[in-house]
């Protein structure tokens, strides 16, 4: 062949692979240009809900990430979100395959984190009829319980405020799931052993602690050239130990006292579904991981509120003395008749979250939202933080904390909606939207309203304006947490009488 037909042949099938490489493009949401091969994998150095705070202010409501080939979508208003993952929930339902959490840490039965598939749908079945509205009335006793060894803490010494939460809603879980004493202290062996645990589920999460998740091949190295696997071995052992201990008092506790225990509940209905011993230990441990630090990072940004907004503290006062009273604390009878209050506990579940941002879907099929196209295998995630400012769902002044957005339109009919009845999304979206979501909103309802009637809250420090120094309540420490950063405070009884109260109650309660 001639070298001008050489080159001409060349050019014509240069252009043709061109023209059907432009044809084919997929649409996929708009999103930053990425490099050969490993795509956006830089811009993971930094925090995650920075970046995607940063891009959700670039792209809008939807954007893309690949990631070494991986997809990734983020949500980033409430149409956006409730469209993909509540309306084609059928599609974006499963969890991204995690090895370390499911092959090495437990047996699979890890309720938040593994793909839908017939396992998760009985454990979350169990799970949901053991956790349901009525249900989490069993609790009430250890909620206030709890609470008044926490106002008794605080008013003693308020230097370990986060640390005393972490300590409150452990100790409930700890009694309520498995009939465990109340916690005295932070070295108690369950506490201790459990915590150990939750930061270990936590660092198989975050990604980039274990290349295994990269290069799945690496599992099958032997353990002498793979020490995290001996690593893991060890936990795992200790791990199953506790919990199946845990798990058998619960059963035996609820069998001895008549009294009623989460463990005791899931066994009964476990048995029926046919799952394994094994499938309810690890299911204990997942929903223990989903159900403490949840609850006391959002306590964490009920005490910041409080403070921010000393406007919104008095006014709450003001209606729980006008209910309730002062002779007696506020009882879930009285929930009904404390609009304002249950509104500043809505509004804090709008405005931050434990996961800000999101806890991710995984996609089984393609779908689409507005001609974009959100492939399968996708990790699809809805980005709390920015939702929280959809201006259109949550009105003008989205991004600030305000109750009586619930009183003024400003949540209209359709977020109504769009979040059942509720005005916020702070419990997820579709199929794996929140299983604990009536435990934990009636923990925040019954412990915030302890809290409110008993103290007054303040910053430790104020400026000399008498102002309040704290925090931005725009930045979030590195990482996932969803919780504030540090700042200290200060609280005092509201009324004298208050103790006497306090007192007569804790006597009242089981121990
Ligand atoms: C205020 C406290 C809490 C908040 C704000 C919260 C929020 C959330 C969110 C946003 C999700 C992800 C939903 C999604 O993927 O669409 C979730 C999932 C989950 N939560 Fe909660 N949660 C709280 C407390 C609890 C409690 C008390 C429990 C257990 C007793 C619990 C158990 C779970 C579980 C097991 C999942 C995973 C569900 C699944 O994948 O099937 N959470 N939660």
């Amino acid at each position: 062949m001639s070298t001008p037909l050489v080159v001409g042949v060349a050019f014509v099938a240069i252009l043709t692979w061109l023209v059907v490489r432009s044809s084919t493009k997929k649409p996929y949401p708009p999103g930053p240009k990425g490099y050969p091969i490993i795509g956006n994998l830089l811009d993971l150095n930094t925090d995650p809900w920075r970046l995607f705070a940063n891009l959700a202010d670039k792209y809008g409501e939807i954007f893309h990430l690949d990631v070494v080939g991986q997809h990734i979508v983020v949500l980033n208003s409430l149409e956006a979100a409730t469209e993909v993952l509540d309306r084609h929930s059928s599609a974006t339902s499963s969890r991204a395959p995690n090895i370390v959490l499911q092959e090495y840490m437990t047996n699979g039965t890890t309720i938040g984190f593994m793909p839908y598939n017939e396992t998760w749908k009985k454990v979350r079945r169990i799970s949901h009829d053991a956790l349901t509205r009525v249900a989490s009335v069993n609790y009430d006793n250890l909620r206030v319980r709890e609470s008044i060894v926490l106002i008794d803490a605080l008013l003693q010494d308020s230097s370990e405020w986060q640390e005393q939460l972490k300590k409150e809603f452990a100790s409930i879980t700890l009694s309520g799931f498995f009939g465990y004493p109340a916690l005295t202290s932070f070295d108690d062996p369950a506490f201790v052993g459990i915590y150990d645990f939750v930061e270990r589920v936590e660092k198989a999460l975050t990604p980039g602690n274990y290349v295994v998740e990269f290069i799945p091949f690496l599992k099958y190295l032997p353990v002498s050239l793979a020490k995290w696997k001996g690593d893991l071995n060890v936990s795992h052992e200790k791990d199953y130990a506790l919990f199946r201990q845990l798990r058998d008092n619960g059963v035996g506790f609820a069998e001895k006292s008549g009294r009623n225990s989460l463990a005791a509940s899931l066994a009964a209905d476990a048995q029926k579904m046919g799952l394994t011993i094994d499938d309810e230990v690890w299911l204990l441990a997942l929903l223990f991981v989903g159900g403490t630090d949840t609850c006391s990072d959002m306590m964490q940004w009920f005490f910041f509120t409080m403070i921010a907004h000393p406007d919104v503290q008095r006014k709450a006062q003001e209606e729980l003395d006008r209910v309730v009273g002062r002779s007696r604390t506020p009882t879930r009878a009285d929930l009904d008749h404390l609009p304002y209050f249950t509104a500043v506990v809505r509004e804090l579940l709008r405005y931050r979250s434990p996961a800000p941002i999101g806890m991710p879907h995984y996609s089984t099929e393609d779908s689409w939202y507005k001609g974009y196209l959100i492939p399968k295998n996708s990790i699809v995630t809805f980005n709390q933080w920015a939702i929280t400012h959809d201006k259109e769902a949550f009105g003008e002044d989205a991004a600030l904390f305000n109750p009586d957005r619930y009183f003024n339109g400003s949540v209209g009919s359709e977020t109504l909606k769009e979040t059942k009845g509720t005005g916020h999304h702070g419990f997820g979206f579709g199929k794996r939207a929140c299983v604990g979501r009536y435990f934990a909103e009636d923990s925040l309802n019954l412990i915030c309203a302890q809290i409110l009637w008993s103290l007054n809250i303040e910053a430790k420090h104020k400026n000399e304006k008498g102002e309040p120094i704290l925090p931005s309540p725009n930045e979030l420490p590195p990482g996932f947490a969803g919780h504030p950063l540090p700042f200290e405070i200060q609280v005092n009884l509201r009324f004298p009488d208050a103790r006497v109260v306090l007192d007569n109650l804790k006597e009242s309660l089981p121990a």
